[in-house]
């Protein structure tokens, strides 16, 4: 079967999240800019990304990339492609184009000269002057950014938002796969409460309900692709077979979605049913002012008007600081909400913890993130970032690495806060002034804790680390960005592990990402305070030693699989892990890390032996 370049488009601000579930699907991804997320795979991959891509536009087959400064160029480069290998003698191919900052600009024209150069090319292969174009579509697209054509058969046909479960919208519906790209960006999972009290029609509970019951969403649609003659259909007929089978059964925990206009909870129950969903959500009319809960730990994802698009501001405002109200008690809950309303902060009464620009449409919006603490579970005591883990495990159970919040905007912790309120009123004794100096430590070691990304040291080893596994291991860890900083947040919040120690005679951790803390079940100064080899078992310590060494030896090794303890003597096999050599850019040997993304926990398993 051939293999083909294949890039899965994606709106503005969503290219991490479908970078993450191409990974997800198995696919090692290449690069991702531009709203473009590059990879590859052959006719099964086509049809499995179509079925199950939930945030992507469309899945395109990249025929060629080339410099195009004029049109002789774009035309002699075009005709060289091998088009009679995709379109055969009958396709009818329509040519879609756009410029962006390239001197062919005239839309219409490079458009016209692509079509004629791929008429030219077909005409030496089949021998032909003209071709009735009387068959199956192949949608052809020409995109000039900066002078580079790239040209592309769309193997989607509609885009990929067209589910086929939403017959009539409401007024401002969001996008199908930007209420999925939301919901994989919150840490909700099937196993707690979701609720959209601004449901409109309906879209978000239909989309985490189909994402909960990990039902494809390209179920109930054609692709272009199912009608090519080379395209082998029973593969169709078989990703099909696949995904009905992998079909989870119903939610235990029913998703609530509320509007206050009784038409949109009719629209949103229709949908729910074409979507094969209705028994998982249950959608009801009521005021945002009426929502009241006992339950904890729930999440709240919602689109609320904007003045832009639905209501006057002061009535928008309203609504703002009656959302806010309802929900300040919920001190549990996870909240994130979608606005393009500059003023949604302040009248919704809370400053988010992060921010993400979106478009939803043309308009430009923030994703306003107020993440809660993680939910408690029955056998241990999370930390701050086991709800990171939680619902890694819990997306689909896929464990493939990702980047999902790379273009988060994350405000600091203000420390300063903190601190100042710690002062004390009076004049301070030598006890009140060393007990003031332990309770700075600990709001410095606390803020530290929160974003140990922020600290200039962890900044600088994020280079270390990244370019030390682009020279070893032959490719980027992480999407580069030229901004050290936003690498080293992009890094900590991966959802893969990554750790690293020093070269000490006995090697002390030096990072930690999100995940690794989560799993280990430690706060960052600690575990940048422990021994590296205390993150195994005494049994596994020699085992792992060797594997380290081979490291060191060769670069990196990558087959790597073993047993690690966590801090509450929780084990888990860890596997196809990556050890490779840290240097700094003097060349110099400065430690090693690791990185994995596939582990397991052994339920059963009690630690082999008490370390000394
Ligand atoms: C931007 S739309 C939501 C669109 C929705 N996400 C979808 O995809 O269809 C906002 C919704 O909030 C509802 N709404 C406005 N004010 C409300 C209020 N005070 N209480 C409850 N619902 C309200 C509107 O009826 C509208 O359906």
């Amino acid at each position: 079967m051939p293999r083909f370049d294949l890039i899965a488009t994606t709106t503005f601000g969503l290219e991490a999240v479908v970078a993450r579930e191409v990974q997800q699907l198995g696919y090692p991804v290449l690069r991702t800019v531009d709203g473009r997320v590059y990879f590859q795979g052959d006719e099964r991959d086509i049809a499995r990304c179509n079925l199950w891509l939930r945030s992507a536009d469309r899945l395109l087959i990249r025929v060629g990339e080339f410099p195009a400064p004029d049109f002789d160029a774009l035309f002699d480069r075009t005709v060289d492609l091998p088009w009679a290998d995709l379109l055969p003698i009958d396709a009818k191919f329509p040519v879609a184009g756009r410029s962006v900052m390239s001197r062919l600009h005239a839309v219409p024209s490079v458009q016209g000269c692509v079509k004629k150069a791929i008429v030219e090319s077909l005409k030496k292969k089949y021998q032909r002057f003209r071709f009735e174009e009387s068959g199956a579509v192949y949608p052809i697209e020409v995109s000039l950014l900066r002078d580079v054509a790239s040209l592309t058969l769309d193997t989607s046909g509609d885009g990929l938002h067209k589910r086929g479960y939403r017959v009539f919208v409401g007024a401002a519906p969001l996008r199908e796969t930007m209420a999925a790209g939301l919901i994989q960006l919150s840490y909700w999972n099937r196993e707690r409460l979701l609720v959209d009290p601004f449901c409109g029609s309906g879209t978000i509970p239909i989309e985490a309900a189909m994402i909960g019951r990990n039902m494809a969403p390209g179920m109930g649609r054609s692709f272009a692709a199912e009608d090519w003659r080379w395209f082998d259909r029973r593969i169709w007929k078989d990703t099909r077979t696949e995904a009905r089978d992998l079909r989870q059964p119903r939610l235990a925990q029913a998703i609530l979605g509320f509007d206050h206009d009784p038409a949109a909870i009719r629209l949103s129950e229709r949908g729910a049913r074409e979507a094969g969903v209705e028994g998982d959500i249950q959608f009801r009319e009521q005021e945002v002012s009426d929502f009241r809960t006992g339950q904890e730990y729930g999440v709240v994802i919602c689109n609320p008007p904007y003045g832009e698009r639905l209501g006057d501001p002061e009535e928008v405002a309203a609504v703002y600081r009656e959302l806010g109200r309802v929900l300040s008690p919920l001190a549990t809950w996870s909240i994130y909400v979608i606005t393009a309303s500059r003023a949604f902060e302040h009248q919704f009464g809370r400053r988010a913890h992060r921010r993400r620009k979106l478009f939803n449409g043309k308009l430009e919006c923030q994703f306003y993130q107020y993440p809660g603490p993680p939910p408690k579970r029955a056998d241990s005591a999370p930390n701050a970032a086991a709800e990171a883990l939680a619902s890694h495990a819990d997306h689909a159970a896929i464990d493939e690495s990702d980047d999902a919040y790379s273009d988060a905007v994350t405000e600091p912790v203000d420390s300063a806060t903190v601190i100042e309120s710690l002062a004390q009123a009076q004049e301070p004794t030598e006890d009140d002034v060393a007990a003031a100096a332990v309770s700075e430590a600990a709001a410095a070691a606390a803020a530290f804790n929160a974003q140990p990304w922020l600290s200039p040291q962890w900044i600088l080893h994020t280079q270390v680390l990244l370019d030390s596994f682009q020279k070893y291991v032959g490719r980027e860890l992480i999407s580069r960005s030229d901004d050290p900083e936003d690498e080293a947040r992009r890094l900590f919040d991966a959802s893969f592990v990554v750790v690293s120690h020093g070269t000490q005679e006995d090697p002390v951790l030096n990072y930690g990402n999100r995940t690794a803390l989560a799993l280990w079940e430690m706060d960052a100064t600690t575990l940048t305070s422990m021994p590296s080899r205390l993150t195994a078992e005494p049994v596994h310590r020699d085992e792992r030693a060797q594997m380290m060494a081979r490291a060191l030896r060769d670069g990196y090794v990558d087959d790597y699989q073993g047993v690690r303890i966590s801090s509450s003597g929780k084990c888990f096999h860890i596997s196809d892990a990556i050890i490779w050599n840290l240097v700094n850019l003097s060349g110099q040997r400065v430690g090693q890390a690791a990185t994995f993304s596939r582990w397991q926990f052994l339920e059963s398993r009690q630690p082999e032996a008490v370390d000394s």
